[in-house]
């Protein structure tokens, strides 16, 4: 694959005994919405945990626009543009929607010894800075009525908008999503989706977990999937509708 964004090569990870990741190789091409299924168990969150640099992985690579990334911070790799969400959103439940996403930046001038060095004029010009770019992002999300809000006190599926919204604070190249749909209802979904394919639009690569496979068949190019820890399949949106092993694992039988 000419210029692939990310690039993992024999990902593994061992829980005690267990290899919950198997030899993962794989490449996801830049400007792609790319699908990865699986049942559960099958290793697709650990595997994101490994790539967004929250979980080491026991071996093998991971490496962003050439440069290889293997066991980074996921605030290093934020900085860097790869953004993640959480399959269970977690926000700061007491703190304000706005706040929330103002947080999201890891190094914020006013928390970091540049902060003392710059003086208060500019944490505080930076802070106006952040704050502006949280509205922003929050219109755009359509959370901006929310703003002021508990985090705590949305809804489910707008937890999930706001976790892409925190996301888009890195200005991010690549979003993790990780099961964006689950639990969010049909006209939250369709925000969620039209925010996706818009910002895939004007270049953001994403890669999506996802469980509903209509979401999947619709909107994610190629498509992969993991059992076991392993890669089954690997190809088009229209090769998976037709693959039998996919149609044994979702399609054919219920959730
Ligand atoms: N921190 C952990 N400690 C031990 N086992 C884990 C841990 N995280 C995940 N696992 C196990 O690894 C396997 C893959 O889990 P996960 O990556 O969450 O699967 P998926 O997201 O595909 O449902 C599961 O069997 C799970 O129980
Ligand atoms: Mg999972």
């Amino acid at each position: 694959m000419t210029d692939p964004v990310l690039s993992l090569s024999a990902l593994t990870r061992d829980f005690g005994p267990f290899r919950a990741v198997d030899g993962v190789s794989l490449t996801i091409r830049r400007g792609s919405i790319t699908g990865l299924i699986g049942p559960n168990g099958a290793g697709k969150t650990t595997l994101f945990n490994m790539v967004a640099g929250t979980l080491k992985p026991t071996s093998g690579t991971v490496s962003l626009n050439g440069t290889d990334i293997t066991g980074l911070p996921s605030e290093a790799l934020f900085a860097r543009g790869l953004a993640r969400t959480f399959q269970i959103p977690r926000p700061f439940r007491r703190m304000s929607v706005l706040d929330n996403v103002m947080l999201a930046p890891p190094a914020q001038l006013g928390e970091t010894v540049f902060g003392a060095l710059f003086g208060r004029g500019k944490v505080a010009a930076e802070e106006a800075r952040l704050r502006d770019k949280a509205r922003d992002i929050l219109a755009f999300m359509t959370l901006d009525k929310l703003a002021d809000q508990p985090a705590g006190k949305i809804s489910g599926g707008q937890m999930k908008l706001l976790e892409l919204a925190r996301a888009l604070m890195g200005d991010p190249s690549v979003i993790l999503l990780d099961e964006p749909a689950a639990g969010v209802n049909p006209s939250l979904t369709r925000t969620l989706i039209e925010r996706i394919e818009e910002l895939n639009r004007r270049g953001t690569t994403f890669v999506v977990i996802e469980h509903d496979m209509d979401f999947v068949m619709r909107h994610c190019d190629p498509v992969i999937a993991l059992a076991e820890g392993r890669v089954v399949f690997e190809g088009s949106a229209d090769e998976a509708r037709v693959n039998p092993l996919l149609l044994d694992a979702y399609l054919g039988a219920p959730a």
